[in-house]
C-alpha cells in the first residue's frame, strides 16, 4: 500500500424528506445563495422545498447553472456574491451545479483572474466561501470531494481543480429527489460512477486488499442495481444504493494509498469540450479501448477485475482480460449508453482535433506511470470508432 493522508470533512444527511434538514445544517443569520441548473429544480417542486427549509434566512436565487457548467455563466455568480455579501451558498442539483458551485465559492474569493484558478489546477485557492449543497443526480461524487471540473465555453477547454477548500461543509442525498430524472441521466451516473470505480481500482496490483475489496463491491452493485434503477425509477431502496454508490465511488476512500489513472476522464473532458458528448458518453466510448490498448501494463489487475468482477474462470490470463473488457462494454450498452464514436457522430476527421486539444492543456503524460502519450490516445480513439 501507497502512503497517503485521507481527510473527508463533508457531512452526509441521507434520506427521505432530508431537506427539511437545511434548517439545522445553514447557519441562521446566513446571507444565502441557492444555485441551481436549467427547469429541473424549479419543476420537480425541489426549489421550494429548499427555500421552504431556509425558513426566515436571506435568500436570493441564481440558475441557469448549464451540464458542464460555463466559467462565463458561473462569473456572473461571482459577481452577485461580492455585489451582495453573500456568505453562504447553497447548490440544488447534480455534479454541474455542484461544480459550478466550488468554482463560485473559490472564485468570489480569489484575487486577480478566476481562469488562473483553472491553470493552476486549485493549487492556488487560498479560501473558499463555505456552501453545502443538495444532491439530485447521482453520479459525479462532487457531492462529496473537493474536486470540480469547469468548462470556458471561448476556450473549448474543460479543466478540472482540486482544492481541500472546496469540500462541501454538508450534502443532503434524498433518492426520492432522483425519481424525476430521465433514463438517460440514470444511465449516464450508473456509467460514471462505474468509471470512477475504475480509475482508482484497474491500474497494478499494489498490496491493497481493502481497497480492491471495496471497489469490487462498488462495481458489482453497480452490476446489480443499474438495470433495475432504470426499470423502476421510483423503487426507493434501488434508488438509495445507487445514490451511496456513486458517492462512494469518488469520495476518496477507495483512491486513498493505491495508484489512480484517471487517464479516461482526461480524454473524455476534450471530447466533451469539443464535441458536447455528455460526461458519461464519453466515458463509455472511451475506457473499454484504454484498457485494451493497455492491457501489457493493466493485465494484473484486469485478470483480477475479469475473475473477481465477472466471474470469468476460463482461458489464458489474455482471454480473461478480453472477456472482462466486452463485458464492460456490453454492460455500459445494456444501460442504454452507447460505447462507439460512430454513435455520436464523430469520425477518424474529428480526431486529430481531440489531440490537439489534449497537447494544449498539457495532457500529454497520463495514467498511473505517466507513459500514455497523444499518440496512444490517438490509437485508442481509432479504435473507439
Ligand atoms: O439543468 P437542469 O434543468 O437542472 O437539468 C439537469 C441536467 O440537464 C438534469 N437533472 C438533474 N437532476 C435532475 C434532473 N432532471 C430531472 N430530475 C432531477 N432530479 O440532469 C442534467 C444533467 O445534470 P448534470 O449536473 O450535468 O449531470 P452530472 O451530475 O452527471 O454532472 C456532470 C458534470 O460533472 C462533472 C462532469 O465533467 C460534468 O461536467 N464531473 C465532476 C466530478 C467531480 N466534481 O468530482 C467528477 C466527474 O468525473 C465529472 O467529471
Ligand atoms: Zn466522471
Amino acid at each position: 500500500m501507497q502512503d497517503f493522508s485521507f481527510y473527508n470533512p463533508t457531512r452526509i444527511e441521507f434520506g427521505a424528506g432530508k431537506i427539511a434538514s437545511l434548517n439545522q445544517l445553514v447557519p441562521t443569520d446566513a446571507r444565502v445563495l441557492v444555485l441551481f441548473g436549467g427547469e429541473s429544480a424549479r419543476r420537480t417542486g425541489t426549489l421550494d422545498e429548499v427555500t421552504a427549509a431556509l425558513g426566515d434566512r436571506e435568500v436570493q436565487l441564481f440558475g441557469g447553472i448549464e451540464p458542464n457548467p460555463s466559467f462565463e455563466t458561473l462569473m456572473e455568480a461571482v459577481a452577485l456574491v461580492r455585489s451582495n455579501d453573500i456568505d453562504f451558498l447553497l447548490a440544488v442539483g447534480g455534479g454541474s451545479v455542484i461544480d459550478g458551485t466550488k468554482f463560485v465559492a473559490a472564485a468570489a474569493l480569489f484575487d486577480g483572474d478566476a481562469w488562473e484558478i483553472l491553470k493552476q489546477g486549485g493549487q492556488n485557492i487560498e479560501r473558499a466561501l463555505p456552501f453545502g449543497t443538495v444532491l439530485t443526480l447521482p453520479a459525479t461524487g462532487s457531492e462529496m470531494n473537493k474536486g470540480s471540473v469547469i468548462t470556458r465555453k471561448a476556450l473549448q477547454a474543460k479543466l478540472p481543480f482540486m482544492s481541500e477548500q472546496v469540500y462541501p461543509l454538508f450534502s443532503v442525498l434524498d433518492p426520492v429527489k432522483t425519481y424525476t430524472l430521465p433514463t438517460r441521466q440514470v444511465a449516464n451516473g450508473v456509467v460514471d460512477a462505474f468509471v470512477h470505480v475504475m480509475e482508482q481500482y484497474l491500474t497494478y496490483p499494489a498490496q491493497a486488499p481493502v481497497q480492491d475489496r471495496f471497489a469490487e463491491g462498488l462495481l458489482q452493485t453497480l452490476i446489480e442495481i443499474g438495470p433495475k434503477a432504470l426499470a423502476e425509477p421510483e423503487d426507493y431502496q434501488t434508488r438509495a444504493s445507487l445514490m451511496w454508490t456513486a458517492t462512494l465511488a469518488l469520495n476518496g476512500l477507495i483512491g486513498a494509498g493505491v495508484p489512480q489513472d484517471w487517464a479516461s476522464h482526461m480524454l473524455g473532458h476534450e471530447l466533451t469540450a469539443l464535441h458536447n458528448l455528455d460526461h458519461a458518453q464519453t466515458l463509455a466510448v472511451v475506457l473499454p479501448e484504454m484498457l485494451r490498448q493497455r492491457k501489457a501494463t493493466k493485465l494484473g489487475k484486469l485478470v483480477q477485475y475479469a475473475e473477481r468482477v465477472w466471474d470469468i474462470r476460463e482461458g489464458s490470463d489474455d482471454d480473461k482480460a478480453e472477456a472482462a473488457i466486452e463485458r464492460t462494454r456490453e454492460f455500459f450498452e445494456s444501460v442504454g449508453v452507447k460505447t462507439r464514436l460512430g454513435d455520436y457522430g464523430l469520425g477518424a476527421e474529428h480526431i486529430d482535433g481531440i489531440i490537439d486539444s489534449l497537447k494544449n492543456h498539457g495532457m500529454v503524460a497520463l495514467g498511473e506511470h505517466g507513459d500514455v502519450t497523444p499518440e496512444h490516445c490517438r490509437q485508442i480513439l481509432l479504435a473507439s470508432l
